[in-house]
């Protein structure tokens, strides 16, 4: 049976000549609807009646969300764009829209590439529908096709409920990351309340994350639109501060959060995300749905990271905790493979060798190896909390802040640094 696609691509001068080729020849696709606008495309979608959907760059009031929802309403999507437009093939990718033609492609390509998007097949290769085989058609330059050109890795700060830690031992990275000379970014993309603003002494009152995920989400992020929005903490530090106000969290959309990330790793060296804490669903598995998810972000984020951090706290209760965590991101994100950070360690609530307990139970239970014992250190992190400073600057010679030193070092890639602890000031 052939396949059966919506159209959107109105307004665009080969718009009949192409839809007419489309059809005419045996492609083995069917233009089932022309659409005139995103909500017209939107409610085709919701009929059922096609499998992928054809739409131009030009056409008005395409977001992520959008693309999101055909996602989920089982419609594969493809991009056409003016040929050697590599700003809308950009965005397109932005978007969430994974195969960009030219527009002067082959019927028979784009019918392909159609088929290729409704069977999954990654857009990868020589694929003619991969925006990175489509360049040399487009005239473009690789660097050109809106897929992230930096090395940068994403580290994600997660843990359980019970604050374990997360925001002490993302901003922790991020700062030492930055004093080491490496380029940080610190993204506060907590749904249930950020504070790494005031953590730092920032006085602010947009979050940055808020307006990159907007933008990301209309397609306009780019490096000088992040650059702008992510405050200057330090030579090497910035940072895209978070909601303040908990109900502003479907502001954090999963695709634009993402989109953000990807934006991100060109941007600096390292990402830092300060993530929630829950990862449950509130309806099916997928986080790709029409309706807003609160924990959809920090599923997003999850998933994007190169390494996921899972912070925990060292106490019987914050273990059990921890357990359960990890069992339900197991069992949301089976691919992902977090590191066990165990933050405010000292003896105490864990008879015996602490350490040695913790890992055994940790192993026993979940399965997981600790990483990394940070200590508990509550007159540096007060220290730091009463200034609105980072450790480094606090408490330079606590026992804290030099694990989170090694910590940030061995994660960057960089040698840990021995002796003159502290000395250094930005
Ligand atoms: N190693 C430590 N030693 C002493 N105090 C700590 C340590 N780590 C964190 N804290 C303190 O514990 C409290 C909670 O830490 P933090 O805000 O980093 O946790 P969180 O997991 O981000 O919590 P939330 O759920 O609120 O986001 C803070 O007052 C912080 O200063
Ligand atoms: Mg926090």
């Amino acid at each position: 049976m052939a396949l059966q696609v919506f159209t959107a691509v109105t307004g665009a001068a080969w718009e009949s000549e192409l839809v007419g080729a489309l059809d005419r020849e045996d492609h083995g696709v069917t233009v089932v609807r022309r659409c005139v606008d995103v909500a017209d495309l939107l409610a085709a979608a919701g009929t059922g009646t096609g499998q992928a959907a054809l739409l131009s760059a030009e056409l008005r009031r395409l977001d992520a969300a959008a693309v999101a929802r055909l996602t989920a309403a089982g419609v594969a999507v493809v991009g056409l764009v003016e040929p050697g437009d590599t700003a809308a093939a950009a965005r397109l990718r932005q978007l969430g829209v994974l195969r960009v033609l030219p527009a002067d492609a082959l019927p028979e390509e784009i019918a392909r590439a159609l088929r290729d998007a409704v069977s999954g097949a990654p857009p990868a290769g020589h694929d003619v529908a991969d925006p990175r085989a489509a360049l040399p058609v487009l005239g473009l330059p690789p660097e050109a096709s809106g897929r992230p050109a930096g090395p940068g890795r994403v580290v994600a700060v997660w843990g359980p409920t019970g604050a374990p830690g997360r925001t002490t031992v993302a901003v922790g990275i991020a700062d030492e990351a930055a004093r080491l000379e490496v380029s940080a970014l610190l993204v506060d993309a907590d749904v249930y309340g950020g504070v790494v603003a005031q953590v730092l002494g920032l006085l602010d009152e947009s979050p940055g994350v808020a307006a990159a995920t907007r933008q990301a989400a209309a397609g306009t992020l780019d490096l000088p639109a992040l650059t702008r929005l992510a405050w200057a903490v330090g030579p090497h530090l910035r940072v895209l501060t978070g909601l303040a106000r908990a109900d502003r969290w479907p502001e954090l959309r999963p695709q634009a959060m993402a989109a953000v990330l990807e934006e991100a790793r060109r941007f600096a060296a390292l990402t830092v995300v300060d993530c929630g804490f829950c990862v449950e669903e509130d309806e099916e598995l997928s986080f790709d749905t029409a309706a807003p998810r609160r924990n959809g972000a920090t599923l997003a984020v999850l998933e994007s990271a190169d390494e996921v951090l899972c912070v925990s706290g060292a106490d019987p209760v914050a273990l059990q905790r921890t357990v359960r965590a990890l069992a339900a991101l197991r069992e949301v994100l089976p691919d992902v493979e977090p590191v066990v950070v165990v933050n405010q360690v000292r003896r105490g609530p864990v008879p015996g060798d602490a350490r040695q307990e913790i890992a055994d139970a940790l192993e026993r239970f979940a399965g997981r190896g600790v990483r990394t014992f940070l200590p508990a250190d509550r007159r540096a992190t007060d220290a730091a909390l009463a200034g609105g400073r980072t450790l480094a600057e606090a408490a330079p010679h606590s026992p804290l802040r030099t694990g989170l030193r090694t910590l940030a070092a061995e994660l960057c890639g960089v040698p840990v640094p021995t002796g003159a602890r502290g000395r250094r000031r930005r």
